[in-house]
């Protein structure tokens, strides 16, 4: 892909009211996420899924792109298309994760770092000829007692940064995500110092790195109180102290912020998305959006149970869920149109 194509794809993946799907949960996380919902997870089932989602009509007013797993990008539609051709097909880029999960860190207890560097390259040149377009690799900063390290943060930052230049030589978007865990009982002040340590350490990579901003798309979490603090921070508060940090520390020329839900609730992470733009609107230098998985699937996953009789209310479900995310990426996203189940 030339440099331009590159630019394209980025920002394809922001355009306008659209955000991302992230359907690329590991074998291991589908388990999870069937298990809640008593389905086996097979082969079969987990083609089904993912089958389901991608065939639901009208979701690419919303959806610029969908992160798929390594699996999924080789599996067919029941009418024996590809995946990744279905996708594209329907104007949704095929974006694959290419990492492969966080291990323990060394002499770091209780920490992580992201591995998959080793073969990268290799990979990379066969997902762009199975029609991906752009790729993810997440890497996770816990907050605890003393906690993150800071080798943790320069580990992360590092293998972030050199899986976005691999991917932008063998021409993929590479999606950046540093993501600080909600996990614990920190304070929103906490997250917010933390943020921006791990953010700052992240833009230094990958200028080390020489990795083009404009080609690349960050996936942050957001700055929102603890799991288990007593105080949980309002809407508007989230999203002014995630903002701040943003500015402070992601350069303008990144093509578009795409946000990962984290384990907040579905519309929770819809009104935080919402309020940010509703708030900063003409005066941020990237778009800010989606790129969900649990917040966008998790009403999918209910109505569908894994029978093929669920599949209309299940489509139906992910079809309201995107639309209301693309209206948050509009800052016209309202808690009554839930209620009413309208998609205005
Ligand atoms: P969540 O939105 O469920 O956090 O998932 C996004 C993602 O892709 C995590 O890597």
């Amino acid at each position: 892909m030339s440099a331009h194509e590159l630019a394209t794809v980025a920002k394809a993946m922001v355009a306008p009211g659209k955000g991302i799907l992230a359907a690329d949960e590991s074998t291991g996380t589908i388990a999870k996420r069937f298990a809640g919902i008593k389905v086996e997870n097979t082969e079969e089932n987990r083609r089904a899924y993912r089958d389901m989602l991608f065939t639901a009509k009208g979701v690419s007013q919303a959806i610029s792109g969908v992160i798929l797993y390594d699996e999924t990008l080789r599996q067919k539609s029941a009418d024996g298309t590809p995946f990744a051709e279905l996708l594209a097909k329907n104007g949704i880029l095929p974006g694959i994760k290419v990492d492969a999960g966080a291990k323990e860190l060394a002499f770091c207890a209780g920490e992580t770092v992201t591995e998959g560097l080793d073969g990268l390259a290799k990979r990379c040149a066969e997902y762009v000829k199975l029609g991906a377009k752009f790729a993810k690799w997440r890497a996770v900063i816990t907050i605890g007692r003393d906690i993150p390290s800071s080798t943790c943060i320069a580990a992360n930052a590092h293998a972030l940064a050199r899986y976005a230049a691999i991917c932008q030589a063998a021409g993929l978007v590479p999606i950046v995500e540093p993501e600080v865990l909600m996990d614990g009982d920190h304070t929103i002040e906490r997250c917010e110092e933390v943020t921006e340590w791990t953010l700052n350490a992240v833009y230094e990579a990958l200028y080390l790195n020489r990795v083009t901003l404009e080609h690349s798309v960050l996936k942050p979490s957001m700055v929102i109180s603890g799991k288990g603090c007593a105080r949980q921070a309002g809407v508007d508060e989230v999203a002014e102290r995630t903002v701040r940090i943003l500015k402070r520390t992601v350069p303008a020329a990144v093509a578009g912020i795409v946000f990962l839900s984290g384990g907040q609730s579905d519309e929770l992470a819809t009104a935080h998305l919402n309020a940010m733009n509703r708030m900063f609107a003409g005066n941020l230098p990237w778009p800010l959006s989606f790129s969900y998985g649990r917040a966008l699937q998790q009403p999918c996953l209910k109505a569908w149970r894994g029978s093929a009789s669920n599949v209309p209310a299940a489509q139906a479900a992910l079809l309201h869920r995107s639309r209301m995310n693309s209206l948050a990426t509009l800052g016209k996203y309202q808690a009554g149109l839930e209620k009413q189940g309208l998609a205005a």
